[in-house]
C-alpha cells in the first residue's frame, strides 16, 4: 500500500499512513516523505516504535545527520544516547527523571520556549524526528507554528520591515528569556551567537517564511531592545492559535518537522514522570546567511 497523508493542523501538518518506518525505505516512499514535508511541514506518523538503529537507518535514508555535540549542558561522558541522537527525554543514565533542581533539566526547559532546532549553528537543522519512547500520564504535547502562513499574514508594512534582516541567535539568548544565566566561560564561548536572516524562502516550494526562534536576541543594525521588541511581536503574531498544530504523543509516534517552516514548543509535564524522546536531526544545507 503506498503511503498517503491528511492534512491534520490548522493549516499544515499531515498524518501519514500505509509505511512500516522499521523497514528499509524505498526510493519512492523517500520521495513521498519529502513531497509530503515540503506541502505539510509536520508529518505525524502512528504505531512506530523503533529500535535507536531503525531510527538511525531511516533517518539516513532522507539526508545526512546533524550530530549532537556540545549544545547541551549534559557532560558529554555521561550521555544516554550517542550524538548522533539529540536527548530530549528528561531521563540519566539509568533512565531515572533528572532532579527538579538538575542544571541540564533546568537549561532543557528552554525547549518549552517557541524555538526552531539548532537556529544557534552556523548552519541549522533541516528536518528534526523524534520518536516517543515513554510519555507521561499528563501534559507534554508538542506544539508547531507555521511561519509560512504567519509570514503571508503580515501586513504589507512588516513584510518590508522584515526584510533582509539579520537576527542573532545564541543559547544564551534563549535561556537568558528563562533567567538561566549562570554559565561558565567554557559554555559562553561554545554559545556564541550566529547570524541567520529573518525571512527564509523554501528551496522547493519558493514559499517565504518567518525564521523566528526563542534563540534570536537581536537584529544586525538595531538597538537591542528595538530589536527584542520587534521580534516579540512577531512571535506573538507567528503563533497564534489559527497557526498552531498541538500533537498529542502517543507512544511509538514518530514526528517530522521542517526547522526551516515551522517553530515548535513542548509543553509542561510532571518533572517525576519520564518523558523519553528521542530526536535525530538531518543537516541544513548551509548557512543562511551568505559568509
Ligand atoms: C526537540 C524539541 C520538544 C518536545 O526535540 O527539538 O524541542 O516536546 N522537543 O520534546
Ligand atoms: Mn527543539
Amino acid at each position: 500500500m503506498a503511503m498517503t497523508i491528511r492534512q491534520i493542523g490548522p493549516c499544515f501538518a499531515g498524518e501519514a499512513v500505509g509505511i512500516d518506518l522499521s523497514q528499509p525505505l524505498s526510493r519512492q516512499d523517500a520521495a513521498s516523505i519529502h513531497a509530503g514535508m515540503d506541502e505539510y511541514a509536520v508529518l505525524v506518523f502512528r504505531e512506530q516504535a523503533l529500535a535507536d538503529d531503525q531510527q538511525l537507518a531511516f533517518t539516513e535514508c532522507l539526508g545526512a545527520i546533524e550530530h549532537a555535540i556540545g549544545t547541551s549542558l549534559r557532560d558529554p561522558g555521561k550521555n544516554r544516547l550517542p550524538t548522533t541522537f539529540a536527548d530530549v527525554s528528561n531521563l540519566d543514565r539509568q533512565n531515572k527523571p533528572l532532579a527538579r533542581d538538575d542544571r541540564s533539566r533546568l537549561f532543557a526547559i528552554g525547549n518549552q520556549l517557541w524555538h526552531s532546532d539548532s537556529s544557534f549553528k552556523p548552519t541549522p537543522a533541516k528536518y528534526s524526528l523524534l520518536n516517543a519512547h515513554s510519555i507521561p500520564s499528563k501534559g507534554g504535547n508538542t506544539e508547531f507554528a507555521d511561519m509560512r502562513a504567519a509570514y503571508d499574514a503580515l501586513d504589507d508594512e512588516t513584510k518590508a520591515q522584515a526584510e533582509g534582516l539579520i537576527c542573532e541567535h545564541s543559547q544564551i539568548h534563549s535561556r537568558g528569556k528563562i533567567g538561566f544565566t549562570d554559565f561558565t566561560d567554557e559554555e559562553r564561548e561554545r554559545f556564541e551567537p550566529v547570524r541567520q536572516v529573518l525571512v527564509r524562502t523554501h528551496p522547493v516550494t519558493g514559499r517565504r517564511s518567518l525564521y523566528l526562534s526563542s534563540h534570536a536576541g537581536g537584529i544586525d543594525g538595531w538597538p537591542v531592545p528595538e530589536a527584542n521588541i520587534f521580534l516579540r511581536d512577531l512571535n506573538e503574531h507567528a503563533t497564534q492559535r489559527h497557526f498552531v498544530y498541538a500533537h498529542e504523543w502517543r507512544l511509538g509516534d514518530l514526528v517530522i518537522w521542517d526547522n526551516r517552516q515551522v517553530m515548535h514548543r513542548a509543553r509542561p509535564f510532571p518533572a517525576e514522570e519520564p518523558r523519553d524522546m528521542r530526536r535525530t536531526t538531518l543537516a541544513g544545507d548551509g548557512p543562511t546567511v551568505p559568509i
